[in-house]
C-alpha cells in the first residue's frame, strides 16, 4: 500500500464539499463473503443461471435452493468489517454523505451508514411474485422452500435485483444525482463488469469528481477513470484513512 497516496487521499476525503463512496463485493471479501468474480468468485463455482429472472419463474425451487446456499445460508453470519466500519464513520463525521453499493449484504448499514443506495436490492427483504407483499427474511422459514405469501400463497422471490431485472428507479435515479454531485468519489472493491451500475463512477468522473479506488488489483475503472489507486484490501485501505482521519 502507498503510504503517501493514502495521505493524499486522507486529505481530499477531509477537504471534500460532497465525497460519495461506491462500494462493491471487495468490500465485503474481508467479512467471509466471496467476491463474484476472479479466483475464488462465485461465479467460478456457481452457474449463475439460477439468478436469471425467467429462469426463477420457471424453476422457482431449484433457483431457491442455490439462493438459499449462495447467499442466505453464507450471509447469515457475516459482519461488517474495518471498511465498513471506517466509511460508517466518515458518513457520521459528514466527511462522506452517502454511500452506494452493488451488494446485498446490508453490512453498510449494520455498520452504521445512513444514507445507503442498494443498486442491487437487498437480501433482508422478500417481495410475493404475484401480490407484491413486502416481508423481511424473518417471516420466511427456509426449511420450506420456495417460500410462499401469507396472503396469497404465490411464490416469494429475494428483493435482489436479477440478471435481465432493472435497478430499483429510486436507487437508480438517487445515485446517479449523488455522483453528479459529488467532488470527491470513491470506489471500493469493485471488478466495474456490470451494468448500468458501471456507469455511476463514470458519471461522477464526467462531473468533475476526482476518482479514488480501492482495490487488491486493477478494475476496468482503474486505468480509465481512476485519479488516485490505492492498491490493497479494503480494510487495511480505510484503517490507515481512519487513522489519519482521527476516527
Ligand atoms: N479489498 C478490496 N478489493 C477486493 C478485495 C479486498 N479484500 N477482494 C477482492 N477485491 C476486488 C476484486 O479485485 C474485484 O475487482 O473486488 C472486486 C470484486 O469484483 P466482482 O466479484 O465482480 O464484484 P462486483 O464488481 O461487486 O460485481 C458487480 O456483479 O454478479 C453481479 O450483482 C452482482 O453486484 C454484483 C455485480
Amino acid at each position: 500500500m502507498d503510504n503517501e497516496k493514502v495521505k493524499e487521499a486522507a486529505e481530499l476525503i477531509r477537504k471534500a464539499k460532497y465525497a460519495v463512496a461506491f462500494t462493491g463485493a471487495g468490500i465485503s471479501v474481508e467479512s467471509g463473503i466471496p467476491p463474484f468474480r476472479g479466483r475464488d468468485g462465485l461465479w467460478e463455482k456457481y452457474d449463475p443461471i439460477f439468478l436469471e429472472i425467467e429462469y426463477f419463474k420457471k424453476k422457482p425451487l431449484a433457483s431457491w435452493m442455490k439462493i438459499k446456499e449462495v447467499f442466505y445460508d453464507m450471509l447469515q453470519d457475516a459482519k461488517p468489517n474495518l471498511a465498513h466500519q471506517v466509511i460508517a464513520k466518515m458518513c457520521e463525521r459528514g466527511f462522506v454523505e452517502s454511500v452506494i453499493t452493488q451488494n446485498i449484504d446490508s453490512l453498510h448499514q449494520e455498520a452504521g451508514s445512513r444514507y445507503v443506495y442498494e443498486l442491487h436490492g437487498t437480501h433482508k427483504q422478500l417481495v410475493c411474485t404475484e401480490c407484491q407483499s413486502e416481508y423481511h427474511i424473518n417471516f420466511a422459514d427456509f426449511d420450506f422452500l420456495p417460500p410462499t405469501c401469507f396472503v396469497c400463497k404465490g411464490i416469494l422471490k429475494p428483493d435482489i435485483v436479477f440478471f435481465n431485472e432493472p435497478i430499483p428507479q429510486f436507487a437508480k435515479s438517487r445515485s446517479f444525482a449523488e455522483a453528479e454531485k459529488s467532488d470527491v468519489f470513491i470506489i471500493v472493491g469493485t471488478n466495474a463488469e456490470v451494468y448500468p451500475a458501471n456507469e455511476i463512477p463514470v458519471a461522477a468522473k464526467n462531473s468533475g469528481a476526482i476518482i479514488i479506488e480501492v482495490n487488491i488489483k486493477e478494475s476496468h475503472f482503474t486505468n480509465s477513470i481512476t485519479d488516485i489507486f490505492l492498491q490493497g484490501k479494503a480494510t487495511e485501505v480505510f484503517g490507515r484513512i481512519g487513522e489519519l482521519l482521527y476516527l
